[in-house]
């Protein structure tokens, strides 16, 4: 056997660097652990080390990472931290404080790259910047814009209504998410882009995006629309109550049914508005943290203070289904909203309402 000192160069160079890894791993372990200025929150010390844990659970397990976070507050309370550099706020009350409380806090860069386009209004990190590249858009999500796109919706209802209606008789099931998509992808895609790829009128309502910046629009406006009236059309008629009371509001409202009434009349059907409104918190569109970072003043959650620079997220489906606000979360119960709800602490319910987000960043297709 060779004697140390005859070992090839090669190997001593590799075990040499082997052991420098080594070391760096160790010293970040510790620091992440004991040292960082996050370390005094609460949390898995395995996510604290390390992204591979939010990695496994969103990537391995597939999108599991939000509902391991609620676990995490089940056990460690309304703070916890999710990975080495981040913090998760599960507190209802905070929802204002976070979004609309600080016009300067910003995005998170790290995740701002998502939908491969990173140059867009909502993947701007800067306030400054944000508010610059939003403002021309602002007009065309007006109530007044969106007003005038109503004989657009209207054509594509009626071309919604035909692609359903062929289905009828024969047999054939029809994914309604998939249609839901092609109506939201038509009517957004020729709003926004001048031009759609007239889903509705193709077989089975197939779907098919062409770039990655109608991508993003299409994540932000076509899947979380068409995902919200999925979920409605299923809890309606999986309700049969509530669903004969929207039939009656609706026949007693339209004189004409062969003509759809213009928006402003549907506005004022209350039991309409309610189920639109149960059927949006219900299906959550975006389940995902919504990050915001304070750039140079520390924030300040109950006794806790958060240096500056640390992303800090809600996410709006802990608000959602808080079971303190809305008893029963899981329930689609329209008459929840009826009648200018109040919770048990007599905060008005529509303030609960963020599946759109709030503030300065909130989502622009609201109306
Ligand atoms: C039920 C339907 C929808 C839901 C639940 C929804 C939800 C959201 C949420 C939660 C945000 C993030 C807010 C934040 O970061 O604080 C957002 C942002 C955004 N949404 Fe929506 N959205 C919907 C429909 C739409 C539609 C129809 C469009 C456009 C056609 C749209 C375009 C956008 C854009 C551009 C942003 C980024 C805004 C910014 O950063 O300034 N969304 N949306």
């Amino acid at each position: 056997m060779e004697s140390p000192s005859f070992m090839r160069p090669s190997i001593t160079v590799g075990a040499a660097l082997a052991a420098l890894y080594a070391a760096y791993v160790l010293g970040l372990v510790l620091y992440r652990l004991y040292f960082s200025p996050l370390a005094k929150f609460p949390g898995p010390k395995l996510a604290a080390v390390s992204k591979w844990y939010e990695f496994y659970y969103d990537v391995v397990l597939r999108g599991q990472f939000t509902f391991q976070i609620q676990r995490m507050h089940k056990k460690y309370g309304p703070i916890v931290r999710i990975n080495p550099f981040e913090l998760h706020i599960q507190d209802s009350k905070y929802w204002d404080d976070l979004y609309t409380g600080h016009k300067e806090y910003e995005r998170y860069a790290w995740m701002s790259g998502r939908f491969g386009a990173n140059t867009t209004t909502s993947s701007t990190v800067g306030s400054h910047l944000h508010a610059i590249r939003r403002a021309p858009l602002n007009p065309m999500f007006s109530k007044r814009s969106i007003t005038k796109l109503e004989p657009l919706v209207h054509e594509k209802v009626e071309l919604l209504s035909t692609g359903l209606a062929a289905y009828h008789g024969t047999g054939r099931v029809v994914c309604l998410n998939d249609a839901f998509n092609a109506f939201a992808g038509d009517v957004i895609a020729s709003y926004c882009f001048g031009f759609s790829y007239d889903q509705l009128r193709s077989r089975d309502f197939q779907v098919n995006f062409h770039s990655a910046y109608e991508a993003q629009m299409i994540g932000a406006g076509v899947e979380t629309v068409a995902w919200a009236l999925t979920t409605t059309v299923f809890h309606l008629l999986d309700s049969p109550s509530s669903l004969n009371k929207l039939r009656t509001e609706l026949s007693e409202a339209i004189s004409d049914p062969t003509k759809i009434p213009d928006s402003s009349t549907l506005e004022q059907l209350p039991y309409l508005a309610a189920c639109v409104k149960e059927g949006v918190r219900i299906s959550t569109g975006v389940s995902v943290r919504l990050p915001r970072v304070s750039p140079t003043k520390p924030m300040q959650y109950k006794g806790w203070v958060i240096p500056p620079g640390t992303p800090v997220s809600m996410t709006t489906l802990d608000v959602l289904r808080d079971e303190q606000i809305f008893p029963d979360p899981v329930c689609f119960h329209p008459e929840r909203w009826l009648d200018k709800p109040k919770t048990e602490d007599g905060d008005s319910l529509s303030r609960y309402f963020v599946p759109f987000g709030k503030g300065p960043r909130m989502c622009i297709g609201i109306k």
